[in-house]
This record gives C-alpha cells, sequence and structure tokens, in this order.
C-alpha cells in the first residue's frame, strides 16, 4: 500500500488529509496490509474523551511479538534484528539475529511462566541497556504479562513507589551495571526497595558485571541458568487488542508518578508505522536511538516500532563520554548507522568538545537524524546539521511524549523541509489544535497557545494505572473535548508547530522529566527544611536545570549552609535518583504565595531565570514583601 511510506510533500498532504477525512479507513488500511492478526476487529474506533474512553480496534486478537519477530522469521531470519554495543568499546558487539530473538524471547517467557507470571500480572524490570533488557520486555509481551520498565537511574524509593502502585509480582534485575569506568550495584538497589515491597514474590537477576551480589533465598534466582532449561519455543498469549501491554511511569505535577498504560493493538500500529515514515528505515538500514528503553523513546523507537519493521535496531549500554566524547561517532563509522536519533541535551554536551572528536571519524553512512526529548535550539541544531548531517541528512525534530506512545509532530525527512527548532507539521492521523486560556481553539495561523490534540490515535495511553480519574483530570479536563498535553506551542505563517515548552509544573531536565512535587516532597523530608519550591532555569547543556528556595525551620545559625546544601541533595538522590539534584539552593525566609495559599511560581522561576523586571502584578500576594528579599538573595 503506497500509503504506508510517505516519499515526498505533496503525498504527505494526500495522506494526511485522507487521516483526517476518513481516520478509520485509514488506519484499518494500515493494520490490514501490515500485520499479522488471529481475528480482525469488529469496530475500529469507538471514543467519548469526557469519559475518556478510546478503544481502537476493539474485538481483534494478536500478539505483537508475533508480530515484532515471528514474522520475520521466513523472510529475515538471520538478519541482525538487535545490534548490541557494550559499554566497553574493546568488548565485541553482538549481533542476535530474529532467529535468536525468537529462540531467546521464547525460552525468557517460558522461565517466567515456570515462576507463575500469567497474563495480567505486572512485572517490573530494572535492567541497564542490555539485550536481556529488551528480551525480557518481549517475554513478558509474549504471554501477556504487563511490564513496567523502570529506568535503572533511579533510586531505591522511586523504584518502590513505581513496583507498589502497579503490584508487581516479580523484578528482572541484573547484579550491577557498567556506566562508563564505573559500576553500579543495582541488586543493592533492588533489595533496598524491595524492604518496601510486600508484592514481589520472586527476583530474576542477569549476570552482567560478575560482583559477588547477596541473593534472598526462596526469592532471588539467577536468570541464566534457568535459560538454558528453558523450552525454546513458545506459544504466543493471544491478546485482545486493548489488552495492557505495558505501563510506564511518568512525572507529574502531584507527588505520584503516574503509570500511563499502553495497550496493544493500536500501540504496535501507530509506533511500527511511525518508525518507517519518520526515519525513512529501509531494509538492511542500521538504525540507532541513543535513548535508555527505560523511557518511552526506547520502548516504540528502540524495540517496537523497528522490530515491528524487521529492522536492525541499536541498543548501547554505554554513555557518551566514555572512553572519550567520540563514542557516539565511533559508533557510527563502526556499524555504519544510517538513522541515528538522540536528545538535545547530548548534542549540546558533544558539541561543547569541539569537533576533532567529529571528524576523527567517517559519519558518510548516515542518512536520516532526530531530536527527541525537549525542544532543540537553534544553536545545537546547527551543530547537529553541519557537522554530523553534513548539511546531507534531513534533522526530524520530533515531538511527542510518553503519553502519546508514538511521534506526533514531526518532518518526513526528504518529504517535509525542515526549519531549525520546529517540530513542523503533524503525523498523518494527529490533529493538533492551540487554545488560548479561556479555552477557544486558535484556528488562524501565526499564533501561539496550549497545544491539544482533537481526535484519537491509536498509541494514546488509555488511562492511568490505577487512576482513571487522575487520567481525566489531568489531560480531558483543562479544554473540553481535547486531550492537553502540557505544552505550550506556536504555529507559523506555514503552519508549522514550535513545542516552546511545559505549561505546567513539569521541568525538563537532560531530556528526563521531573514533576517540581517529588522532589520538593523529597526536600521537606530534611528534618531542617520547613518548606520548599523548585523551578527550572536554562542551562547550556541540560536545556533546563533545578533551581530550589527552602525555608529552613527555626534551627538557630549554627548550621552551615553548604552542609545542608549537600544533605538536600543527597535526599534527592536517595527519593528521586541524581538527575534531580539541584544546581542552586537558595535559603529564604518565605515564599511568594496566592490568597488561597498556592505558590506562585511564575514569580520564582523569573528571579531564578534573573528576568526581575517584569514579574507582573505581586499586590495580589499574600505576601508581596517577600519577593524584593528573594531578588536580594538571588544566586
Ligand atoms: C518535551 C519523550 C520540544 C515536551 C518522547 C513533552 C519536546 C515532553 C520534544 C514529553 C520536541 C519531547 N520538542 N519538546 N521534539 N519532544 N518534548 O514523556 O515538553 O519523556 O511534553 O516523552 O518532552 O517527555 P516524555
Amino acid at each position: 500500500m503506497s500509503n504506508y511510506h510517505i516519499k515526498h510533500l505533496e503525498e504527505y498532504y494526500q495522506v494526511y488529509r485522507k487521516s483526517i477525512r476518513e481516520p478509520e479507513n485509514f488506519w484499518e488500511e494500515v493494520a490490514e496490509e501490515h500485520f499479522l492478526w488471529y481475528k480482525k476487529w469488529e469496530n475500529v474506533l469507538s471514543w467519548d474523551f469526557s469519559k475518556p474512553k478510546v478503544k481502537w480496534f476493539e474485538g481483534a486478537k494478536l500478539n505483537i511479538t508475533v508480530n515484532c519477530i515471528d514474522r520475520h522469521l521466513t523472510t529475515n531470519g538471520n538478519k541482525t534484528a538487535i545490534l548490541f554495543e557494550p559499554n566497553d568499546p574493546n568488548e565485541a558487539a553482538e549481533h542476535i539475529t530474529y532467529r535468536e530473538l525468537h529462540r531467546r524471547v521464547c525460552q525468557f517467557a517460558n522461565v517466567l511462566k515456570d515462576k507463575g507470571v500469567e497474563k495480567g500480572d505486572r512485572v517490573c524490570i530494572y535492567l541497564p541497556m542490555i539485550p536481556e533488557l529488551a528480551i525480557a520486555t518481549l517475554a513478558c509481551a509474549r504471554i501477556g504479562a504487563v511490564h513496567s520498565v523502570v529506568f535503572a537511574g533511579f533510586s531505591s524509593t522511586a523504584l518502590a513507589t513505581r513496583i507498589n502502585d502497579s503490584s508487581c509480582k516479580m523484578v528482572i534485575t541484573s547484579d550491577g551495571s557498567f556506566r562508563g569506568s564505573k559500576t553500579i550495584d543495582l541488586k543493592g538497589i533492588v533489595d533496598e526497595a524491595l524492604n518496601d515491597c510486600d508484592c514481589v514474590e520472586s527476583v530474576l537477576v542477569v549476570k552482567r558485571i560478575n560482583s559477588s551480589i547477596n541473593m534472598v533465598d526462596g526469592r532471588d534466582e539467577w536468570l541464566e541458568p534457568l535459560l538454558e532449561e528453558a523450552y525454546e519455543d513458545c506459544v504466543p498469549e493471544i491478546m485482545d487488542a486493548e489488552d495492557p501491554l505495558f505501563i510506564l511511569y511518568t512525572s507529574g505535577s502531584t507527588g505520584m508518578p503516574k503509570g500511563m498504560v499502553h495497550t496493544t493493538a493500536g500501540y504496535m500500529i501507530y509506533t511500527a508505522y511511525t518508525f518507517k515514515n519518520v526515519f525513512q528505515y529501509k531494509q538492511g538500514d542500521i538504525y540507532w536511538c541513543t535513548a535508555d528503553i527505560g523511557w518511552i523513546t526506547g520502548h516504540s523507537y528502540i524495540v517496537y516500532g523497528p522490530l515491528a519493521n524487521g529492522a536492525t535496531t541499536v541498543m548501547f549500554e554505554g554513555v557518551p563520554s566514555y572512553p572519550d566524547f567520540g563514542r557516539f561517532w565511533d559508533i557510527v563509522e563502526k556499524h555504519k548507522i544510517n538513522q541515528f536519533y538522540t536528545a538535545p541535551t547530548a548534542i549540546r554536551a558533544l558539541a561543547k568538545e569541539g569537533l576533532e572528536l567529529v571528524e576523527k571519524y567517517d559519519l558518510s553512512s548516515l542518512k536520516v537524524l532526530g531530536s527527541v526529548g525537549e525542544p532543540i535550539n537553534e544553536e545545537a541544531w546547527h551543530w547537529y546539521n553541519d557537522n554530523i548531517g553534513k548539511k546531507q541528512s534531513p534533522i526530524v525534530d520530533t515531538w511527542w511524549q510518553t503519553e502519546t506512545g508514538g511521534i506526533m509532530i514531526t518532518p518526513i525527512p526528504f518529504a517535509t523541509p525542515t526549519k531549525p527548532t520546529y517540530a513542523t507539521l503533524p503525523f498523518p492521523g494527529i490533529q493538533p489544535a492551540l487554545m488560548d486560556e479561556e479555552g477557544n481553539e486558535l484556528t488562524e495561523n501565526q499564533v501561539s497557545g496550549r497545544l491539544c490534540i482533537k481526535f484519537p490515535w491509536p498509541s494514546m495511553a488509555r488511562t492511568i494505572w490505577g487512576n482513571h480519574q487522575r487520567y481525566k483530570d489531568t489531560y480531558f479536563t483543562a479544554f473540553e473535548n481535547k486531550y492537553f498535553t502540557g505544552d505550550g506551542a506556536l504555529r507559523d505563517e506555514v503552519g508549522y508547530y514550535r513545542i516552546t515548552g511545559r505549561v505546567d509544573d513539569v521541568i525538563i531536565v537532560s531530556g528526563h522529566n521531573l514533576g517540581t512535587a517529588p522532589i520538593e516532597d523529597a526536600i521537606n523530608e530534611h528534618p531542617a527544611v520547613a518548606e520548599s519550591a523548585i523551578v527550572g532555569f536554562p542551562h547550556d547543556i541540560k536545556g533546563n536545570a533545578l533551581y530550589g528556595y527552602v525555608i529552613l525551620k527555626d534551627v538557630g545559625e549554627g548550621r552551615v549552609h553548604d552542609n545542608l546544601r549537600k544533605e538536600i541533595n543527597q535526599i534527592i538522590t536517595e527519593h528521586v535518583g541524581p538527575i534531580a539534584k539541584l544546581d542552586k539552593i537558595q535559603f529564604t525566609k518565605g515564599l511568594p504565595k496566592t490568597r488561597s495559599g498556592k505558590i506562585m511560581r511564575r514569580i520564582l522561576r523569573k528571579i531564578a531565570c534573573k528576568d526581575t523586571k517584569n514579574l507582573g502584578d505581586t499586590s495580589t500576594l499574600l505576601n508581596p514583601e517577600v519577593v524584593q528579599e528573594i531578588i536580594d538573595n538571588s544566586l
């Protein structure tokens, strides 16, 4: 079907118009022609944003791993599915063919079954970027268990919260992980987390760093011996289109992370179709997304999207700075990468290191470059375009979210002319709207507003695990009958979108979403802290860094502020993880509050950004006098 692979701008517009005019026919055609079904659907779409309820391909039966693995076996069994590049450049890369992936996923799935994991059970996966991470997620999907991958940089408290929220029965982890020149004791973190998790019955441990670790009798088992015993085939569980495939947690503006629930058929179709078009993937290409599978980018565009297309997808265990800042380019040369997808924060960090480490390597295999996770600033865009793409490889600035499951606004390379800092045009099937604060849609061009989506798309999250009301409140109440993204955006004179950033209390640091509330909660645990407020301020590499305003309890003058700062960051590391550490901590006597007691972060944000000329009206505050004090002592 021609619609499946868009090749020029004219075709994009044709496909887009069709996808809006007759969305059900459009998605039905994609689903019909490109996937394997045990049974076709009775109804393509039913939806009601006021509930909110969205169902795609109801009545259909499938297994996503059959579509991602089994159906490639006859034509592409010997093709590399996963190309694993280890942390240590001297360790050999591993090429896992589709046939081998099939065997390893089946064996893993059989181990899960033996351990009592059943369809619908939740399994927490806390692993570094090693092949077992992808294999474990697919093994869950094979038997219909719901995977909940937790990024292996999260602390034990954050891990425990996520395990408990969805009552995971099992945790899959490793004896540790390599990260540049360091190793991290992942199993130790899991042990600590499990002190607070009664739901977990068993822990499977992958051997990666060969450290001697504590194994709890009756609970913990090494994976390898079990795999060796396991049968090499596993009949896939037959799943309903709307059965949950996975839960993935994302930060919200209140304390608890939100367990976004993604379902099977719609997610599969949308990630596959976007992968094909956004990266213009052709058979034989080697595709590399540098994200971690612990984030949605890794779920959709390292695992499911690429494998559904029979692609070769690279998994990199290490970090961009090890053994030096040329590592990414070394890998591009070594594996002749054709599509390279990374985050603006990585681009900025690498740009800072100069060109010597870029020019050493042959990057001529590159055809398409991608960016995701936060707005890419103009300077980084040009550096990427000039030095990595040599002005030959289009940059796809892809806007999307954990909640959207797949890429929503993006150029189609070689079709959509790119424009620095613009995510450009909606992907087929996506109907964006910009809204003013009164809730009116701004229909003309050259406007800015809050970004909403007016119509369902197949890969949208269906609910928040255990809290449908919160799903409704967060995404479907700000604007009637629309999904609200939490982002602001502008539309230029030709209809291109530029995402301007979050308009809520989520701050994006190095491409990671951080809610202010959990960090403030952590700080407030410190015995000397009375209250705190966090805001973001611009940072050269991280995009945003965190600025904390902290009110101390009356502890006398004895406390040394520098020690307190260290202790506060220590608490944050323990409760949330090192990514949430504060760059600046200002101690203050008060915080600006509205009469209803709400902290006016807008004012704090401006002070942190050193933009104090235009603070707006502060006279309505409960305590306007505190503002000057904060300005005078700002860092
Ligand atoms: C931001 C990541 C500008 C945005 C896939 C969004 C972006 C949040 C872009 C979701 C982009 C992501 N340009 N901003 N190309 N991509 N964002 O859930 O604020 O980790 O709401 O999903 O990242 O982050 P999440």
